[in-house]
């Protein structure tokens, strides 16, 4: 079928997730919750925390770079970097600019999309509609969040929900048939305060007001917010399919937003969809915001569960309320991924601020690093299952303390 979005492909995949493992047991040590409750009302085990040498930037340059590999490309083929994030290394630059830097390239332009967990799909349209219009060829479109350094550790509606991480995907012009055929996004803002971070943006500036109410952390209404999310996945999913001529039986695969997995089911419920050709992983990452669904298609694929010639649909919503939902036909050799086995944080290297370094991991987590420093840091070994990724948490963290 043609149509307006005929002419782009999903060509790279990647994803990065930081080292630190966060579990459900860490948290009953911190506020008035347990495993079984999480667990229950999330879905949630565990989730990852970027390491004190780590930043939006750092993780999203990883994926990004993993993905350009996958697609069989250099870096200096990407036209345009789109980082979707609500946690930027910094308000400016942006953070996908760092990202060019950090990856080696030298003619793309850059930017980013601020539309919270949506912001990986919103960051795809916009890749979309540079390639229909012929003003890029390959787009490199990533999700990456801190979500840790906005996180209340001491607000245990919040705290149990949230983790680190990145994913990132090429997107190319190709004459071949596929690639995506429907998009929708959509922006609610009668839910505009369901969850926000109040403080540090113009109108209300940092102060110590500001600080001693603890509003440089993300707030949120959670029951509403389930209950406009599942509305709006179940409507914004059915819209981007009418508009690729699909109905719900031609969907092989839903990568959906990973928040809660009871708003993923209710989601299936809701479209009488099969969980089977769901995937889900929120139980090891929680809620990344805008790495979630490029994590989640990175994992999915890895599992192969994704084949060449699969209708997939992506969809997330987030703060804004905003909501945006992607159908495609899968058109890559999965195995390409093999081009990326190599790529780790190691390839990356975030010039830093001409200011005094600070140690930007949580104070609330600090024993995390303590556990790094203890003794002859097996414990740390123990608790990231990756002795590299420790030495150099290590270095790192004696680097900037
Ligand atoms: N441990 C134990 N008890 C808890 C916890 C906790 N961590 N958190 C809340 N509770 C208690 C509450 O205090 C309440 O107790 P009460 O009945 O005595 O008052 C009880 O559990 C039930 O609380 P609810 O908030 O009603 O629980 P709910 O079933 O709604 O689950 C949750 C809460 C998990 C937050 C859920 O509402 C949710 O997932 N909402 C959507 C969150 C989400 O998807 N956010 C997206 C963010 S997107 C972005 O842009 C960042």
């Amino acid at each position: 079928m043609t149509s307006a979005l005929s002419g782009v492909h999903l060509t790279g995949w990647g994803a990065y997730a930081p080292s630190y493992v966060l579990t459900n047991a860490d948290l009953e040590r911190m506020v008035d919750t347990n495993d079984e409750w999480i667990v229950s009302r999330t879905g949630i085990r565990e989730r990852r925390i970027a390491g004190p040498g780590e930043s939006t930037s750092s993780m999203a340059a990883v994926a990004g770079l993993r993905a350009i590999a996958t697609a069989g490309l250099q870096p200096d083929d990407i036209d345009l970097i789109i980082v979707g994030t609500l946690t930027p290394d910094y308000p400016m630059p942006s953070t996908a600019a760092l990202v060019k830097d950090a990856i080696g390239n030298k003619r793309a332009a850059a930017m980013d999309v601020a539309a919270a967990c949506s912001g990986f799909v919103y960051g795809y349209a916009t890749a979309q509609a540079y390639i229909v219009s012929g003003m890029a060829r390959h787009v490199l479109v990533i999700g990456a969040e801190t979500l840790s350094r906005c996180t209340d550790f001491t607000d245990r509606s919040t705290c149990i929900l949230f983790g680190d991480g990145a994913g990132a995907v090429v997107l190319s012009a190709s004459d071949e048939p596929g690639g995506t055929l429907g998009i929708e996004m959509t922006t609610e803002p009668s839910g505009a305060y369901l969850i926000w971070l109040p403080a540090g943006g113009a109108s209300r500036p940092t102060s110590e007001r500001t600080i001693a109410e603890h509003e440089h952390f993300m707030k949120m209404k959670g029951t509403e917010t389930f209950k406009m999310a599942v509305r709006t996945l179940g409507s914004t999913s059915l819209a981007a399919l009418n508009k690729a001529g699909l109905g719900l039986a031609d969907v092989d695969l839903v990568v959906p937003h990973q928040a809660n997995i009871r708003i993923i089911e209710a989601l299936a419920k809701s479209l009488a969809f099969p969980m089977e050709r769901v995937f889900v992983n929120v139980a090891s990452y929680g809620n990344t915001s805008a790495a979630s669904v490029p994590l989640a298609l990175t994992e999915a694929v890895a599992a192969g569960r994704v084949k060449k010639g699969d209708r997939l649909l992506l969809v997330a919503f987030g703060s804004g309320l905003t909501s945006g939902a992607i159908a495609l036909e899968w058109t890559a050799d999965p195995a390409a991924a093999a081009r990326a086995a190599n790529i780790g944080p190691e390839r990356v290297s975030v010039t830093p601020g001409y200011l005094n370094p600070v140690n930007p991991f949580p104070p609330a987590l600090k024993w995390m690093l303590d556990d790094m420093t203890a003794g002859d840091g097996r414990k740390a070994a123990a608790r990231t299952g990756d002795t590299e990724a420790v030495a150099e948490a290590l270095n790192t963290a004696t680097r900037v303390e």
